[in-house]
């Protein structure tokens, strides 16, 4: 292995674009984020959050990313989403996948800095990547992650001790984000972005892009983020798409609902593609980013 993703982030930023991770827990989604990869010719993260181990265990999730690429000519990298359990994530390593997050944010800062340490020294045996976290991200609407209600922005200076300590290849941050919808307006710290990145060279990542609006987004890949992670609003399409057939014909048959999921799913996650891959040039701002 190749140091895949850290390749992808490091390409999406010398050319001011970011790369779209996708969560995925089944065939309808990571069909549907590799299909979109494809109609937006863009490479993808599919990214298997430990939280959903319970849909599919380490093995059939590298099984399943790899055979929904089938004859799609699509770039794409297997990564492990937020994780605190030191054994998941060395398992994830030996069952191949190209990066893995290892989180430790809930920790006292001289533990992160250990566990996130062993773990980059684990995945250097395999050529993976390590993304990490620094600060608390809460957990918003209709989100499947359990991120908690504390919003922790994350310090510039500590970043930079922290990246220089653990040699980490990514670094998610908080800045006023959330997993899942916003409940009020957002706010994002982009102040605090900008002295983040330039307090440290490592590729920055956004969890939460989902309900944020386009021009605020835009705003935090023009200030240095470079993977974009995405899951509750593709995981609302697809559920949406479902409610609507059944709605349309109760007697569906569950072949027909699996297409429409993933159709809706492609369908959504190419918007956040589409998003990602444009050039500084072409981007938008938000009010408050201008
Ligand atoms: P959203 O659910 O807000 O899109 O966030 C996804 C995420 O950050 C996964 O790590």
């Amino acid at each position: 292995m190749s140091h895949l993703m850290s390749k992808m982030l490091h390409a999406a930023r010398s050319e001011g674009t970011a790369v779209a991770a996708v969560n995925f827990y089944s065939f309808e989604s990571a069909r549907g984020a590799l299909l979109a990869a494809r109609d937006a010719d863009r490479p993808v993260i599919l990214a298997f959050g430990a939280r959903y181990l319970k849909n599919l265990s380490l093995t059939q999730a590298a099984a399943l990313a790899r055979c929904s690429a089938e004859s799609l000519n699509v770039k794409w990298a297997l990564h492990l989403d937020h994780c605190s359990d030191l054994n998941v994530v060395r398992a994830a390593i030996d069952a191949g996948f190209d990066s893995v997050m290892y989180d430790g944010s809930a920790l006292p800062f001289a533990d992160n800095i250990r566990n996130t340490a062993q773990v980059v020294s684990w995945a250097a045996e395999r050529g993976a990547d390590v993304e990490a976290e620094l600060g608390a991200v809460k957990t918003g609407a209709h989100s499947a992650e359990d991120s908690g209600s504390v919003e922790l922005y994350t310090d510039p200076a500590q970043a930079a001790v922290f990246v220089r300590s653990t040699g980490i290849d990514a670094l998610a941050v908080s800045i006023g984000t959330v997993h899942g919808l916003y409940k009020g307006t957002p706010h994002i710290r982009l102040d605090i972005l900008e002295a983040i990145r330039a307090a440290v060279d490592t590729p920055l990542v956004r969890h939460g892009a989902s309900g944020m609006g386009r021009g605020l987004l835009q705003d935090t890949i023009r200030r240095g983020i470079c993977k974009i992670n995405v899951n509750t609003e593709l995981s609302m399409a697809g559920a949406a798409a479902a409610k609507e057939l059944l709605d349309r014909e109760p007697a569906a048959h569950l072949s027909s609902l699996s297409l429409t999921i993933t159709e809706a799913f492609r369908k959504a996650a190419e918007s956040y593609m589409d998003l990602a891959a444009m050039k500084p040039e072409e981007r938008t701002s938000s009010a408050q980013g201008e």
